[in-house]
């Protein structure tokens, strides 16, 4: 199926690994031309190599800082230009409950899972808005719809996320569509990381890492497993593509979880 991207310009936020890498690749192989953002320069110029179709480009920036934001639009606009299709995906978990969340990781959280998508959106999409077939794709998280009491710094802030969609879906469309893409678990580096969800897990559960992502999706009614990138890859640019021209201010959850009628 033909997806009518080529020659689009995507941007894509904390695209080095990862979910944001898997879309970066997938829009490349619909023929966009596509620019990434992200902290860690190696892994995002070995990124950028893999990145094939109609040209690319990076910027290294912090994500989590007004500035880093700042510097990484500035780089993009000068660099690669106004993209048409804007993908809000950098984002970090913690492992906090609302009794052990200190200020200081609420404002980490706030800073960049959710201001860094308000900031790159306020700069751009007033932008798109010029374009045809504009649209912005917002990486959330199935927490946002089915809250858990861990990590609620960072759940509360992919809530905040849903209704920052809408808004910009009310005020943008129909020159810019809006919409947001809620991942269940997904296989990256979230999880497999030194400290993260694996060995959060594990240091929970009691067990070793192997038991405990077995003991998580049976405890999470998870039949499908956890979820590749691609997966959600595929319905973040489905959602960018002409062909879902008339879906605008929606939230669809990917990634195997089926809990809630929402
Ligand atoms: N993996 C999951 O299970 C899952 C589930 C639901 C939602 N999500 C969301 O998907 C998105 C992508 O997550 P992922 O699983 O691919 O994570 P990941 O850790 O594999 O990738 C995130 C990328 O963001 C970059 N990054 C982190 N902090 C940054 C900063 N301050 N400045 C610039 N870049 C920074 C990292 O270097 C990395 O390349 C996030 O918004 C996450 O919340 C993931």
């Amino acid at each position: 199926m033909d997806l009518h991207l080529t020659g689009r310009r995507a941007y894509v936020t904390g695209g080095a690994g990862g979910i944001g890498l898997a879309i970066a690749a997938a829009l490349a192989a619909e023929g966009a031309a596509v620019a990434i953002s992200d902290h860690d320069e190696v892994a995002l110029r070995a990124a950028a190599a893999t990145l094939t179709g109609a040209g690319h480009a990076f910027v290294t920036a912090d994500l989590a800082t007004s500035w880093g934001v700042a510097a990484a639009n500035a780089a993009v606009e000068d660099g690669f230009g106004v993209p048409d299709l804007l993908v809000n995906n950098v984002g970090r978990s913690g492992n906090e409950s609302v009794g052990t969340a200190t200020d200081e990781q609420w404002s980490d959280s706030f800073e960049l899972n959710l201001m860094c998508a308000v900031r790159t959106s306020r700069y751009f999409v007033p932008r798109m808005a010029a374009r045809t077939d504009a649209a912005v794709a917002n990486v959330s998280s199935d927490l946002a719809k089915q809250p858990e009491s861990v990590p609620v710094e960072y759940g509360a802030m992919k809530a905040a996320l849903l209704y920052v969609t809408k808004a910009m879906a009310l005020d943008y469309a129909p020159g810019v569509r809006v919409n947001a893409v809620l991942p269940g678990p997904t296989w990256t580096t979230l999880w497999t990381r030194p400290g993260g969800l694996v060995d959060q897990l594990a240091g929970q559960y009691g067990t070793d890492r192997d038991g405990a992502v077995r003991r998580y999706l049976t405890d999470r009614h998870l039949p499908m497993g956890i979820a590749t990138p691609g997966a959600v890859a595929s319905l973040v640019v489905y959602l960018l593509s002409p062909m879902s021209g008339f879906i605008n201010g929606s939230a669809y959850d990917v990634g195997g979880t089926v809990r809630g009628l929402l």
